[in-house]
C-alpha cells in the first residue's frame, strides 16, 4: 500500500528534478512557479471498514472511498492544491498539521475559514516550505470526525534526501469499538478529565500489526505518524538497528535510538532501519508504554543482503525555519492546569459540554470565534519564547499552528534543540520553546489530546 521501492523513490526524485526545475530556477522563472497544480480531491465519505475480525464496522469516515485516507505526497517548495468536498452530514474543514501554510489555509473554522457544509467544497492551495512527515485532519467536531477515521499522513519529499532502499508510512491510531465491531461512546467524561479516553482497537494503517517487506541489509525509512485522539506511545524497535533521523517533520540535530521514545498525539517520527542481512528476518516496531505493550507493525527482510551501513546516510537537509533570537525575545508564560470552573458550552464546532482544563486559568470554550481574546498578540518578525509549565498530573502534547518552534530547555530532562510543532510536556515540567513570529494571522495553540483540547486546553496567538 504505502510501500515504495527504491526504484519508485528514484523515479519520483527524477520527476522532481525535471518537472520541478529546482527551487532557485523556479524563483527566477516566476511563471513556472505560478503554474497551478491539479488539485487532489479529498471527498469525505462514510464507509464500512474491516477493523475487527467480527466483521465490518459501520459509520467509518474517510477521504476518498477506499479505506484509509490516502498518504498525500507533496514536494518541498512546490505548489500543492486540494479540493475538500464534503459528502458527510456534518460540517468539516482540513488542517495540515505541522505544515507552515498561510493562515487562510489553516482549516480552523471561524478563526480562519467558514465551515464547509454538506455538499459544499473548499479549495486549499499552498506551497509546503518544509520537507518531512506531517498529517491532515478536520478541525471541526474533531473527536467524532477524527475518532471515526478522518486522519491521514502527509509526506513532503525533498529531492536531495539521502537514498533509502525502501520507505514505509505508518498511520497509528485506535478505534473505540465494542465487541460487535461497532462504535461505542467516543469518550467518558471522567477519562476526559484525566488522560483522555483510550480506544479499544489499535491499528497501523487501519490494520492489526501489518507486515511490510524491505530488502535484507538495506536501509528502510519508516515514517510514523500518531494520529490518534488520545494515545501516547513509547517506541522500541526489535530485530534491527534503528535510528531516529527526524521528529515532527524536522531532522534531529543528533541521531539516537528510539529507546522507549515517548511521543504523543500529533507527533511524527522518522526512523532509518538497517534491515537484517538474513532473508526472512523480522523487525518489529513496538509500543512499550503502559500495561499492554503492542507490536504495531513488522518489517520482513527479503532477498540477498544489500550490505548497507546506516552511518553512510547523509544528514537530512534542515528546513528553512527562522532562527529565534533569544536575546531580544519576549517571553510568554503559559500555565497548563485543571479547572473546576464550568464555562457554558455553546456547542460551536463540537464542544464536549465540559470544561476540565485551562490555559493561564482560562478554560477556553473551544475552537471558536467568540470574543475570547488571543492569548498573546505577537509582532510579525519578532522572536518569542513560550515558557510553558505543566501543573497537571497528565502529559499534554501541545501543538502550535502556523509556525515551528525550537525546544530551548526543559526543567526535567536533557533536550536536543529540536524544531517542532508539537511538544509533549510531562507532569511538573517547565519547557521553553522559542520561535520567530513570521507567519501573520491567528494561530491555535492547543493540546492534541482531543478531549483536553475540547474541554478547555485550546487558545490562540495573533501575529500582526
Ligand atoms: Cu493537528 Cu489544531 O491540530
Ligand atoms: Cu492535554
Amino acid at each position: 500500500m504505502t510501500v515504495l521501492t527504491r526504484r519508485g523513490l528514484l523515479k519520483s526524485a527524477a520527476v522532481a528534478g525535471a518537472g520541478g526545475i529546482g527551487l532557485s530556477a523556479m524563483g527566477r522563472l516566476g511563471g513556472w512557479a505560478a503554474a497551478k497544480p491539479e488539485p487532489v480531491v479529498l471527498q469525505t465519505a462514510k464507509i464500512q471498514a474491516k477493523l475487527m475480525d467480527v466483521g465490518q464496522t459501520r459509520d467509518v469516515l474517510t477521504y476518498g472511498n477506499a479505506g484509509m485516507p490516502p498518504v498525500l505526497r507533496m514536494k518541498k517548495g512546490e505548489p500543492f492544491a486540494a479540493r475538500l468536498v464534503n459528502a458527510i452530514d456534518d460540517p468539516t474543514t482540513i488542517h495540515w498539521h505541522g505544515v507552515r501554510v498561510p493562515n487562510k489555509m489553516d482549516g480552523v473554522p471561524f478563526l480562519v475559514q467558514p465551515y464547509v457544509y454538506t455538499g459544499d467544497h473548499f479549495d486549499y492551495a499552498f506551497t509546503p516550505p518544509d520537507a518531512g512527515t506531517f498529517w491532515y485532519h478536520p478541525h471541526c467536531n474533531t473527536l467524532t470526525q477524527m475518532g471515526h477515521g478522518l486522519t491521514g499522513v502527509i509526506v513532503v519529499e525533498n529531492p536531495s534526501d539521502p537514498k533509502f532502499d525502501a520507505e514505509m508510512v505508518l498511520n497509528l491510531r485506535d478505534w473505540r469499538l465494542g465487541d460487535d465491531g461497532q462504535f461505542i461512546d467516543q469518550f467518558r467524561p471522567r477519562d476526559a478529565a484525566r488522560t483522555g479516553t483510550y480506544g479499544t482497537v489499535r491499528t497501523a494503517n487501519w490494520l492489526d500489526q501489518p507486515q511490510y517487506d524491505a530488502p535484507a541489509g538495506g536501509l528502510a525509512r519508516l515514517r510514523v505518524a500518531i494520529t490518534d485522539v488520545t494515545r501516547i506511545y513509547a517506541f522500541r524497535v526489535d530485530g534491527a538497528d534503528a535510528t531516529v533521523i527526524a521528529l515532527d517533520g524536522n531532522p534531529v540535530p543528533r541521531r539516537f535510538s528510539p529507546d522507549a521514545l515517548l511521543l504523543g498525539p500529533g507527533q511524527r517520527m522518522e526512523l532509518a532501519i538497517r534491515m537484517p542481512d538474513e532473508e526472512g528476518a523480522i523487525v518489529s516496531l513496538r509500543d512499550v508504554r503502559g500495561t499492554k505493550p503492542k507490536v504495531l507493525a513488522t518489517l520482513r527482510a527479503t532477498g540477498g543482503s544489500l550490505k548497507r551501513d546506516v552511518r553512510d546516510l547523509a544528514p537530512l537537509e534542515a528546513n528553512p525555519v527562522a532562527e529565534v533570537d533569544i536575546t531580544s525575545a519576549q517571553h510568554i508564560s503559559l500555565a497548563l492546569s485543571a479547572t473546576a470552573e464550568n464555562v457554558p458550552s455553546d456547542g460551536i464546532c463540537g464542544s464536549l459540554g465540559y470544561s476540565f482544563w485551562a490555559i493561564n486559568k482560562v478554560p477556553w470554550p473551544g475552537d471558536t470565534s467568540d470574543p475570547t481574546a488571543p492569548l498573546a498578540e505577537l509582532k510579525l518578525g519578532k522572536s518569542y519564547v513560550i515558557d510553558m509549565e505543566n501543573l497537571t498530573p497528565q502529559s499534554h502534547p501541545m501543538h502550535l499552528h502556523g509556525m515551528s518552534f525550537k525546544v530551548l530547555s526543559s526543567s526535567t530532562r536533557q533536550v536536543q534543540p529540536l524544531i517542532s510543532d508539537t511538544y509533549l510536556i510531562e507532569p511538573n515540567e517547565k519547557v521553553s520553546l522559542g520561535f520567530v513570529a513570521d507567519n501573520p494571522g491567528d494561530w491555535l495553540l492547543h493540546c492534541h489530546i482531543i478531549e483536553h483540547q475540547k474541554s478547555g486546553m485550546t487558545s490562540y496567538v495573533r501575529v500582526v
